[in-house]
C-alpha cells in the first residue's frame, strides 16, 4: 500500500466536546430534579415489612415515616411525590380507596402538614384495595367498566378533600377522565389537577410494584383494560380521549420501553407530558448495580434524560430521591 491521502475533517463535532463547560453550554436535554416525581408506598398494616425485596431502597413507609420522608425530599429540591396506599383489608369493592379516614386520604394529609410546598398527588385505582386485585368492579367474572366510573370518582373527591393537588386515575376505565372531572367539579374541586394515565400498557414492568403492593390479579391479567403494547395508534387515541375528558396532564407508562410513544405524544399533543418510568425499569437497574455489573448513577441519569429527550415534561421515578442526592452541591458534569 502506497501513501495514503486520508482528507482532513472539514466539520469537527469534537470541538464542542472539549471541556465540560463547553458540553453544558450546548447540551440540549436537561433531566432535572425540577422534573421528578417520587411515588411513595404508604402502609396502614404496621406488621408488613417496610422493605420490598425487589425494590432495594424503596420502603413501604408508614404514615409518622411518610412526613418524615416528605420533608427530606421537600429539603432535597424534589418537587412531587405520588402516594400509593396499601390498605390492610381489602373487599371487592375497594372501599379503602374512597374511606375519608383511608391509608391514602390520611397520608395525602399527613405530606401537606409537613411539606406544604410538594405537589401531592394521588394515584386513582381500585387495586391495591380490592380482593381480587382488579382495578374495576367485578361481575360474573369481567370488569365492569361503568359499574367502576362512580367508584373511581369518589376515590378521587375523597383524595381531594383530604388535599391532593393532583389526582391520577390509572385503571384504564373508558370514561374515568370524564367521571373524576364531572365528580370534582360538583364537589368544589375545580382547582383539583387530572393526570391522567392515558396510555397505560399491559406491562410486565409492573411485577415489583404488584409484589409491593400486593395488587395482583387473582385471576386473570389486565390486557381487557390496559392496552396492548404493540398499538401506538391506539395510544395516541388513548390520550386524545383524555384530554377532550378534561385531563391536565397525560402521561405515557411504563417509560423506558415506550419512548417512541412519548416522542409521537409530544408531536401531536401540546398538553404537558408525564413519563412513568415504572418498578421494573427500576428493579433491573438496582439488580445490575448491586452486582457491579453497571454503574448505577450513569445508568439513571443517562435513562431520565432519554426519557427527556423523547418528549417527557415530568417523570415520575423511583431514582428522584438518589439523583437529588447526588445532585446535592454539583454543578455541570
Ligand atoms: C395501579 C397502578 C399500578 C402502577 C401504577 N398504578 C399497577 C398496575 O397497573 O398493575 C404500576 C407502577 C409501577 O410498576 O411502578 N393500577
Amino acid at each position: 500500500m502506497g501513501e495514503l491521502q486520508i482528507p482532513r475533517p472539514r466539520a469537527r463535532p469534537r470541538r464542542l466536546r472539549q471541556s465540560a463547560a463547553l458540553r453544558s453550554l450546548v447540551r440540549e436535554t436537561t433531566a432535572d430534579v425540577a422534573h421528578l416525581v417520587q411515588p411513595l408506598f404508604v402502609r396502614e398494616d404496621t406488621s408488613i415489612p417496610a422493605d420490598i425485596p425487589s425494590m432495594p431502597g424503596i420502603r413501604r413507609f408508614t404514615v409518622p415515616e411518610l412526613e418524615k420522608e416528605a420533608e427530606e425530599l421537600a429539603a432535597l429540591g424534589v418537587p412531587g411525590v405520588i402516594l400509593f396506599g396499601l390498605p390492610t383489608d381489602k373487599d371487592p369493592l375497594a372501599r379503602g380507596a374512597y374511606d375519608d379516614r383511608g391509608i391514602a386520604q390520611e397520608a395525602i394529609r399527613a405530606v401537606k402538614r409537613a411539606a406544604p410546598d410538594l405537589v401531592v398527588m394521588g394515584d386513582v385505582c381500585l387495586c391495591e384495595y380490592t380482593d381480587h386485585g382488579h382495578c374495576g368492579v367485578v361481575k360474573d367474572g369481567r370488569i365492569d367498566n361503568d359499574a367502576s366510573l362512580e367508584l373511581l370518582a369518589r376515590t378521587a373527591v375523597s383524595q381531594a378533600e383530604a388535599g391532593a393537588d393532583v389526582v391520577a386515575p390509572s385503571a384504564m376505565m373508558d370514561g374515568q377522565v370524564a367521571a373524576i372531572r364531572a365528580a370534582l367539579d360538583q364537589t368544589g374541586h375545580d382547582d383539583t389537577i387530572i393526570l391522567a394515565y392515558a396510555a397505560k400498557h399491559a406491562s410486565a414492568f409492573y411485577g415489583p410494584f404488584r409484589e409491593a403492593a400486593d395488587s395482583a390479579p387473582r385471576f386473570g391479567d389486565r390486557k381487557t383494560y390496559q392496552k396492548d403494547p404493540a398499538n401506538l395508534r391506539e395510544s395516541m387515541r388513548e390520550i386524545a380521549l383524555d384530554l377532550e375528558e378534561g385531563a391536565d396532564l397525560i402521561m405515557v407508562k411504563p417509560a423506558l420501553a415506550y419512548l417512541d410513544v412519548l416522542r409521537a405524544a409530544r408531536e401531536r399533543f401540546d398538553a404537558p407530558l408525564a413519563a412513568y418510568s415504572v418498578s421494573g425499569e427500576y428493579s433491573l437497574v438496582k439488580a445490575a448495580a448491586e452486582r457491579g455489573w453497571v454503574d448505577e448513577r450513569a445508568i439513571v441519569e443517562e435513562t431520565l434524560t432519554a426519557i427527556r429527550r423523547a418528549g417527557a415534561d415530568l417523570i415520575l421515578t423511583y431514582h428522584a430521591k438518589d439523583v437529588a442526592r447526588w445532585r446535592q452541591g454539583e454543578r455541570h458534569a
